[in-house]
This record gives C-alpha cells, structure tokens and sequence, in this order.
C-alpha cells in the first residue's frame, strides 16, 4: 500500500508544483503567441496522461494487492481495450505533434516584405549585418574572412558595398516590422536565442538558416547562444534593442556600410586617442568579443591567465621557456593564439579577425592592469 501512496503523492505534488511554481516563461515580446499554446498543448497532454498512468497504476497495486489464497485470471486478448488505447494515443500524438509542425511552417516562411537581418555567429561573439539601399546582402565566404574584413564579404560583388555592418554584439530592430533574421557561423554551431521573441533557431557552418518574428513591445533583450560552442559558450551574449522605427534609422545611419569599413582599414587611418579612451575601447571589446569568458580581470582563476597583474609578469611556456609578458608576446598571443602557450593551460584559444586599432586597445586595456611596480632595484646595489 505504500507504494499506492508514494505514486499519489507524486501525482498531487507535481500538479501543485506545476500550479505553484514561481517559474514562468518570460513575457512575450513578438507575434509567436503561438509558441506558447503549442507548448501549452504538449503541457496539457503529457500532463493528462503522466496523472492518468499514474492513478491508474495507484488504483491497480490497491485493487489487486495479494491476498492470501487469491489467484490471478489470465485474459489474453480484450479487443475492446485495445481500440480505446490505439484511439486515445493516437489522437494524443497527433496532438503533441500536429500544432508544433504548423507553428514551424509559418516561422520559417518570412513575409516578403521583412526587414533581412543577417546574424553572424563565431566563438564567442555576434555580428550583424543589414541590406543598405540596394535592399540586397551581398555575396559572403568564410575564405574571405579577416581582420579587415571580419564578415568575409566579396569585395567585387557591388550587392555588397552598400551593406550595413555592425560589428559588436548590440544589434537594434524597428518595433512592430517583420523581420526575416538569416543565420551564419564562421566556426562551430552556435544558436541565436531571444526567450522574448519565443525564436530561436541553429547557426550551422557552412550553410544559412532561417527564421522570422515581429518584435511588438520595446525594450533590450538579451540574445543568448543555446548551442554548446565552447569554453566561452556562456558567455556568449548579445543584445537587441526594440525601438520606434524614427530611433532606429537614426541607429541605423551611424553604422558604416561595407565599402566604408573597408576604406577604413587603409594604412593611413587617424591616430589612435588619448590612453584612456584606448582603454575603454578594449574593455568593451573584452566583453562583446568574449576575451573574458576565459581571462578574468580580478585575478581569479579561468580557462586561460588572468589579465591582472599579466602585463610584464615573467611567464612559463609549455615548452618550459621563460618569456616576459610584454607588448609583443601579448600581440603575438592575441594573433597567433596557439604559438606560445603558457604552462597549465590547454590550447583552446580560438583565432580573432581583430583589426591593428583594436589590438591595440585590447593591449592598453591588459597593460592598466599590469602589477603595480615593486619598489625597483631595491637589493641591488
Ligand atoms: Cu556559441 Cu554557445
């Protein structure tokens, strides 16, 4: 009999739990309500039979517990039983599956007049990129990719010269406009997921996935990649930002287009600013590029050394070799990233597309947390 209870008290729990909980999904900001009635639906039916089974199984072990001198009947075959069953799972199945096939029919079939959105994922950071005038994404390959041109975009296809690039993890879209979001990776799979959209959809290299969604309420929410992509893979994250269509063209018109990125990147591009501006500059680059996923900045222990302290430490290599962690080994190991491992820690370290400036900013960033300087040459006299 205390088995009949334990399943009870199983089945009351779990329904109070689920009546209960403070855990809710997240308001919904986009036109996807139907992602909800279909997760409502899946619900309901787990949740008709997980109670039924259970009950059921509860009443058996109650009705024919072993009694002294009681035999059990045998009944093969109960044709009437057996219809029910196959009528009940069925309808079941069809409705665990049938809603969920629809949804994915339309999520995936954007209206044609959508905004593209082309989102470019790659350990550990997004990128974004925008038709310009022409209303075309020019062509794109991974064998173009560099630090010049982080997107890998074809400088000789003219459908590429008027694209907008956004090259950091904040991303704005215009409120209440269907936007057809294309998904890119230059390395491993990642997923582009905003629990507010109820959208979310894998980034497989190699070829361009699809989805769309309208945003209906503005705001910033927080994209998260929900495919295990590495060491970095929580922190992975982006952000979009909902405004009014006014705000997000005046957004939009300060993001450079391709052929002025490009231009951007000859020889003779103005002088870096005052230190403390490169500082900053590398500091938010330490977060939208994912550096410190794995190199912490209070010293504490990560997948890779911390920054603290790092500048012009003395560092043992793998190989042994004692090097001082200077400008130019720091450059190197941000370029060459597997060239000169530090004992203790594995060769994990993806290659950046970073450009010269932004180097630069990442080295003034880890140089202003350098050790402060020991009292110098005190025992030598
Ligand atoms: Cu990218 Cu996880």
């Amino acid at each position: 009999m205390a088995i009949c209870f334990a399943l009870v008290a199983i089945v009351a729990g779990s329904v109070l739990f689920h009546l209960l909980s403070p855990w809710r999904v997240t308001p919904i900001a986009s036109n996807w309500r139907e992602m909800d009635d279909t997760l409502a639906i899946t619900f309901l039916t787990t949740a008709i039979f997980f109670v039924g089974i259970n009950l059921l199984v509860a009443y058996m072990v109650a009705r024919f517990r072993h009694r002294p001198g009681s035999r059990a009947d045998y009944h093969p075959e109960n044709k009437k039983l057996e219809g029910w069953l196959i009528v009940a799972t069925s309808v079941a199945i069809i409705g665990l599956l049938a809603p969920g096939l629809l949804v994915y029919a339309k999520y995936v079939r954007a209206p044609a007049q959508a905004l593209q959105l082309e989102v470019l994922g790659q350990q550990w950071q997004w990128r974004y990129r925008f038709p310009g005038a022409s209303g075309k994404l020019g062509r794109s390959d991974t064998s173009l990719v560099s630090a010049a041109n982080p997107f890998g975009l074809d400088p000789r296809d003219p459908a590429a010269q008027d694209n907008v690039l956004v090259n950091n993890n904040e991303v704005h879209l215009p409120l209440d406009r269907p936007v057809k979001v294309l998904l890119r990776s230059h390395d491993v799979l990642h997923d582009f997921y905003v629990p507010q959209f109820r959208a979310r959809m894998n980034m497989v290299p190699g070829m361009v996935t699809s989805f769309w969604f309208t945003p209906t309420k503005t705001g910033r929410y927080e994209v998260l990649c929900a495919q295990l992509c590495g060491v970095g893979h929580f922190n992975m994250r982006g952000i979009v930002v909902v405004e009014e269509e006014a705000k997000f063209q005046a957004w939009l018109k300060q993001q450079p287009t391709f052929a002025l990125a490009m231009a951007a990147q000859s020889p003779q591009q103005p002088a870096a600013g005052p230190g403390a501006t490169l500082q900053a500059k590398g500091q938010s680059l330490a977060q939208s590029k994912g550096c410190v996923a794995c190199h912490s900045v209070d010293g504490s222990a990560g997948a890779g050394p911390s920054w603290k302290g790092l500048y012009g430490k003395q560092e043992t290599l793998a190989d042994g070799s004692v090097v001082a962690a200077d400008e130019d080994y720091l450059r190197k190991s941000i370029r060459e990233p597997s060239a000169q491992i530090v004992k203790g820690y594995p060769p994990i370290m993806p290659k950046m597309e970073l450009s010269d400036d932004e180097v630069a900013a990442l080295l003034a960033y880890i140089e202003a947390m350098k050790a402060p300087a020991a009292a110098p040459q005190q025992t030598q006299k």
